[in-house]
């Protein structure tokens, strides 16, 4: 954990490693960049004059002992033209300067941004310091030892630190390699997680799975020699009267394809399948912590998708927990088929509403690109609550059509429905209206992160590998729900 910690002190005064400012476009300077700018003699606004420093949107510019202030660097992020509410600039710009100064190890960086919600930007900070090289004992990126805040309430400063810590413990869960990350050893860390942030979990064997008749998760795990569970977390914040929110992920330690093998280029980063289950995961920790006022249950799937003698095959039929038959065509769809199972375990816990996370097609990053989360319904006004939540909390997702033409693509003809769509177009939606018909009636909201998840290359913000996407949206979701009522 890093401590974040609120600063008194002035930018020129405060004593950090370094100093974190921000710079508007076409705007005059303030606040304590222009405390700042005064105290070095006029040092920035020469800079920018001259050109060398941008006010662009989350460029970054270091400048080295400039005479007059204590801190030894100071890092200027360009701010663009800020709206007071951009929660995306918020968090970005702060993890960008973070992941600067994280080059070299730091005992404290001092942010003065004043730049949207604190909570993420701070969130933003956390992350900006931390990277993918878990197992490099040179790291490219060092987390800080501290983190100090400007000008912030007790209030921002701890909901930020929650989040950004669950957004860390997220990334690492997912970058962690699937020798380190399997089905048990990852329901370890949720009974974990309910230990020391206080929530119940419940976990299923392979056995209780079995007396479950979980027969789609099941015949996905087939090959594996790691044996499969499902995760259940309940949290009560809320009065227990009320339906729990189910927040549900898909937890594919590792995506072989199984028997439709994938190539080694497709497989290489398929440690990341896991996500959707992780992002469950760090939302849990983040709203217990949070102590928000409502009910929550978490529920992920998790399997290994592997080949072996016992794998599952094309041209099966399995029996899915609720009933329904499914003709396998490509053992590579397998997400969906353990979403079907989660899926009916969060209707039979009550839930009033439901999200699902899932790395689930490289359809949709076709569709939306790899930055932007796809979101898809059954139900138009729960959808809407999803994307504002996104919106605030500074994420893109984008909603996707579930018309009911798609329907006829799941269609098969021995089984109710078929495992792949026909042919590949829409592949990201004929997904999601295979998972509508294990959600019932209950309004449920799906969201692929195929693409927002996991980067093939860093960014100025994130480093590549797991970038935590969707927590926030989910936290602040929950905390919505949580204030109504
Ligand atoms: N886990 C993959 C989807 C994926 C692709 C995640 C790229 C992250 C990055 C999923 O299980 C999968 O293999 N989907 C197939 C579905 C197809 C067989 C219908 C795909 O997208 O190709
Ligand atoms: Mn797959
Ligand atoms: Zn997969």
């Amino acid at each position: 954990m890093i401590p974040v910690i609120a600063t008194t002190n002035s930018a020129t005064n405060v004593e950090a490693d370094a100093i974190v400012l921000g710079v508007e476009q076409d705007r005059p300077l303030r606040g304590s960049t222009a405390a700042v700018d005064a105290a070095t003699n006029g040092l920035i606004s020469r800079l920018i004059a001259q050109g060398e420093i941008s006010a662009k949107r989350l460029s970054l510019t270091s400048l080295l002992a400039p005479a007059g202030i204590k801190a030894a660097q100071v890092v200027i992020v360009g701010l663009g033209q800020p709206s007071g509410d951009d929660g995306a600039l918020a968090y970005k710009s702060a993890a960008a300067a973070a992941k600067l100064l994280a080059a070299k190890p730091r005992k404290s960086v001092a942010f003065f941004l004043d730049v949207g919600p604190k909570s993420l930007a701070i969130a933003g900070a956390l992350n900006g310091c931390v990277g993918q090289d878990l197992y490099r004992a040179e790291k490219k990126i060092t987390p800080f030892e501290q983190i100090l805040w400007a000008d912030v309430d007790e209030r921002s400063l701890r909901e930020g630190s929650i989040l950004g810590h669950a957004i860390q413990d997220t990334r690492r869960w997912i970058n962690e390699p699937a020798n380190q990350i399997f089905p048990e050893s990852l329901a370890a860390e949720c009974v974990r997680l309910g230990k020391t942030c206080g929530f119940e979990v419940e976990v299923w064997d392979e056995k209780r799975l079995k007396q479950e008749r979980c027969g789609a998760l099941l015949a996905v795990s087939a090959g594996s020699d790691q044996p499969p569970c499902l995760v259940i977390m309940r949290y009560r914040g809320g009065p227990n009267s009320r339906a729990p929110l189910g927040l549900v992920g898909k937890g594919v330690t590792f995506d072989s394809g199984g028997l439709s093998l994938k190539t080694s280029e497709s497989m290489v980063d398929m440690k990341c399948d896991m996500a959707g289950a992780a992002t469950v995961m760090g939302a849990m920790q983040a709203i217990a912590l949070l102590k928000l006022p409502t009910n929550v249950v978490g529920l992920i799937g998790c399997v290994e998708n592997m080949v072996s003698g016992r794998s599952f095959k094309l041209g099966d039929v399995l029996t899915a927990r609720n009933g329904r038959t499914i003709e396998v065509l490509n053992t590579d769809a397998e997400g969906r088929l353990v979403l079907a199972d989660v899926l009916d375990v969060a209707r039979q816990e009550k839930c009033s509403h439901l999200v699902d996370l899932a790395t689930l097609t490289g359809a949709c990053v076709v569709a939306l690109g790899r930055y932007v989360a796809g979101v898809m319904t059954n139900n138009q006004a729960w959808c809407d609550r999803v994307l504002a939540a996104a919106r605030q909390a500074g994420e893109d997702a984008w909603q996707l059509p579930m018309f009911a033409d798609f329907d006829d693509h799941i269609k098969s003809d021995v089984a109710d429905i078929k495992n792949i769509g026909d042919g590949r177009w829409g592949g990201a939606i004929t997904a999601a209206k295979f998972l509508e018909q294990f959600v019932g009636d209950t309004p449920w909201t799906h969201i692929d992160i195929a693409g927002p998840s996991f980067l093939e290359r860093p960014l100025a913000w994130v480093d590549a590998g797991a970038s935590g996407a969707l927590v926030r949206t989910l936290v602040r979701l929950v905390a919505e729900l949580g204030a109504e009522s």
